[in-house]
């Protein structure tokens, strides 16, 4: 008999998803599909609004990645008023975007995905969580908190506040940084800098451990989509667009991102409220690419920081023939190198002569009709895009999301593991577990990626051929 299992809700992941195995007669993963079903219509209800409102009202979308939001949606003002912001601005928007690359990182890492690296992935369910690591590995866990912390403390010095910050506005920032807060943060520089190195250690040491499993568990080629610098370094807060193929050729370069819709396309298919974004050349599904971390490492040139560019070396010699990255587990190492280089960025950000200015805003007296705010979040590239009228109300809204790029990745990492690790006869826990922690090396945030919040307990429910319930599995 042919059956359907469900994997729903996903646990340890920002929001609510559910997967859905088919299995043949004997029990073998015909197919698996990753399905976002939550809806919210943010693009919709930002319409008429005044686009002073954008960067307070977009972070809503979401209490993990306010920051991103608050940031692309003033980087889209900054365009609409015609204005650039003064150099300090743009110093502690980026000191600020750090920040949350920091502690997002720090979230995925140690939070989430770590207890299925250090307890195994056929733990307990009950163990394999944050308070498992805690009580298992004690000092990790405590430096992985401590990492994030260190994130949200820089986001509070800066903006105000760690969680949905008013602090950009259009032309630049209202809140100078103290120097009693800079003082602070930089003694915790060193302290930061060392837990990173010590999960870098420790990550290293269990990707070559289990060298075998990682090149087989969700290992594709992709494109990969992510803003560089002009001379293609790594870069977050600004920049252009480049595109590598799976070959690791460079297809697109130099790229405005504010022409985003003739590089990028999104096509629907209707088990998923999440759209499937392609890279419009090469089609759908052709053309499906990969964002965040492990694309930003694939694509850069180089970090631009000592430290994190002497971990790029070691990240490069672990490609595919030679050219790219490609197993989803690497997005955990990526993700780590990314905090080092965070907290280097920190630093040096702090250390600008001029970080403590009060000269924070730029005047505007022009207002355009349109703007396009572009940056990479922790997740990979966020898009926000306005239309305005005369009187400067939204008329239309687009946002293209982090975790949205990577849905047909997530899709294929999940049919991937499924089809090699899922026994319908012999179905067991942890094999289910693989099949999320495939989803997890995206650190998907569905709550910004449907523009739903909750967590709930994973249920497995399995159906028979007539779609009747025939068992129910509940953690
Ligand atoms: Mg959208
Ligand atoms: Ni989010």
């Amino acid at each position: 008999m042919s059956r359907v299992i469900k994997i729903d809700p996903i646990t340890r992941v920002e929001g609510h998803g559910r997967v859905t195995l088919h299995l043949d007669e004997e029990g073998a993963v015909e197919a698996a599909r990753f399905h976002v079903v939550e809806f919210r219509g943010f693009e919709k209800f930002c319409e008429g609004r005044h686009f002073s409102e954008m960067p307070t009202l977009t972070e809503r979308i979401c209490g993990i990645c306010p920051v991103s939001h608050h940031l692309a949606a003033a980087k889209a003002l900054d365009v609409i008023c015609d204005v650039t912001p003064p150099p300090t601005a743009t110093k502690l928007r980026e000191l600020m975007h750090m920040g949350q690359l920091i502690q997002s990182h720090a979230l995925s890492f140690f939070h989430l995905s770590a207890p299925d690296l250090l307890l195994g992935f056929d733990a307990p369910p009950a163990k394999r969580n944050i308070f498992g690591l805690i009580a298992e590995q004690p000092e990790l866990a405590k430096k992985g908190i401590g990492l994030r912390k260190f994130g949200q403390d820089v986001i509070a010095a800066v903006a105000g506040r760690k969680i949905h910050p008013d602090f950009c506005v259009p032309g630049g920032v209202n809140r100078a940084l103290a120097s009693t807060d800079r003082d602070a943060l930089s003694a915790r520089i060193a302290d930061a800098k060392s837990w990173v190195h010590d999960g870098l250690t420790l990550l290293r040491g269990y990707l070559e451990q289990h060298r075998e499993f990682v090149a087989r568990f969700a290992t594709f080629p992709s494109y990969y989509l992510c803003l560089t610098t002009p001379d293609g370094d790594l870069e977050h807060y600004d920049g252009l667009l480049r595109v590598k193929d799976g070959a690791g050729k460079l297809v697109e370069d130099r790229y405005d991102p504010a022409n985003y819709l003739s590089l990028i396309a999104e096509a629907t298919e209707d088990w998923s409220y999440l759209k499937f974004p392609f890279y419009r050349p090469a089609g759908y599904p052709e053309g499906s690419y990969r964002v965040g971390p492990l694309a930003r490492l694939n694509n850069c040139e180089r970090i631009g920081t000592p430290e994190a560019d002497a971990e790029l070396a070691y990240f490069r010699s672990l490609a595919t023939d030679g050219a790219m990255v490609e197993a989803s587990m690497y997005f955990h190492y990526a993700r780590l190198i990314e905090i080092l280089f965070g907290i280097e960025r920190v630093e040096q950000l702090l250390s600008e002569p001029d970080i403590l200015s009060d000269d924070l805003i730029a005047e505007s007296t022009n207002l355009k009709s349109e703007g396009v705010g572009v940056i990479e979040a922790p997740r990979g590239t966020l898009f926000h895009h306005y239309f305005v009228d005369e009187h400067g109300s939204i008329e239309k809204v687009n946002l293209i999301i982090a975790s949205g790029q990577n849905n047909q990745a997530m899709n294929q990492a999940v049919t991937q593991v499924a089809r090699e690790h899922v026994r319908g006869n012999a179905l067991e826990e942890a094999m289910l577990n693989k099949v999320e922690a495939a989803i997890r090396c995206y650190d998907p945030c569905l709550s910004c990626s449907t523009h739903a919040l909750g967590q709930m307990p994973l249920r497995v429910q399995l159906y028979d051929v007539e779609q009747r319930l025939r068992s129910e599995i509940s953690r």
